[in-house]
């Protein structure tokens, strides 16, 4: 069996590469979020509030005899507030860091002790963002987390060139989504983030893509960790470089 322990299952990117998983039988899905969406044979939910620290060193991986592959996709994330440095609350910068990076790195750390011996393939890709690599307008904490959950990603691959590991690990950013994060951004006041009307734009010239083809190429990537030597890239890019047709983006409606 393959066992996928996925974070933010319960929609969007996440419940999409969740259910394209599961048409597979040999596929068996643990999903982490706070809200459970999926019910069927081969997945298992797990609930759990990434901004809880305490609560997600309390959780373990399980041992899988089976195992043929393990997968850790930390998807989970949320930009939480969108405003100034300045303007924010203690605490949701704390909450920002806590589920967009702190989390995800606990997890990648008792992954990798939980299955440093299992002898079957082991990956871990981390859902980034182009926040990570550009600065956005109210995005600070959001941006800063995910260019930590990059440079971690990094240390790690090269940890295991030099310590000849045999874990493989991905920071990719998936592009503009058709999700309900995009959902939260379109509905901000424009004094507070000056990039809403491109984010309006994005979605009514149909240029966001659909979560189902975005997990699609997150599968891809798992299927062919073995030959990626890159640590970060995008869902674009790694789809050019496939030469799939970039873009089973929304059709723009007729009205
Ligand atoms: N959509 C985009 O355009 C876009 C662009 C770049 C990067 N991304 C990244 O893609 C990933 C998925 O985003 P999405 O667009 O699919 O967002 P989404 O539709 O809002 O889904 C977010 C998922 O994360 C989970 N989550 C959020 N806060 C959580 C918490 N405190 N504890 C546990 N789970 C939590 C949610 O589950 P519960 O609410 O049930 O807990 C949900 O399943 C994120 O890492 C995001 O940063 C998205």
């Amino acid at each position: 069996m393959n066992y996928y322990y996925i974070t933010g299952t319960s929609r969007g990117i996440g419940k999409a590469i969740t259910e394209h998983l599961l048409e597979d039988e040999k596929n068996f899905v643990i999903g982490i979020s706070r809200a459970s969406t999926i019910f069927t044979h081969n997945y298992k939910h797990f609930p759990l509030d990434l901004s809880d620290v305490d609560a997600v060193k309390a959780f373990d991986f399980e041992h899988h005899d089976d195992a043929k592959k393990i997968v850790l996709i930390n998807n989970a994330g949320d930009i939480i507030e969108i405003k100034r440095a300045g303007h924010h609350r203690d605490s949701t910068i704390i909450d920002s860091m806590n589920i967009n990076l702190t989390s995800a790195l606990i997890l990648i750390n008792k992954f990798m002790k939980t299955y440093s011996d299992v002898t079957g393939k082991k990956i871990i890709v981390n859902v980034s963002s182009g926040a990570g690599k550009h600065p956005v307008d109210a995005w600070s904490a959001y941006c800063a987390a995910k260019a930590g959950l990059d440079m971690f990603s990094q240390v790690v691959a090269e940890e295991q060139k030099i310590t000849g590991g045999d874990f493989k690990i991905f920071s990719v950013a998936p592009g503009v989504v058709d999700t309900k994060m995009q959902e939260q951004l379109r509905k901000t006041d424009k004094n507070e983030f000056s990039r809403v009307d491109d984010f309006i734009e994005y979605k009514e010239k149909g240029k966001l893509y659909e979560p189902e083809f975005v997990a699609s190429v997150f599968a891809d990537i798992i299927n062919n960790a073995n030959k990626i030597d890159e640590v970060i890239f995008s869902v674009s890019d790694y789809a050019k470089s496939k030469s799939t047709k970039v873009k089973p983006k929304k059709e723009k409606k007729k009205s």
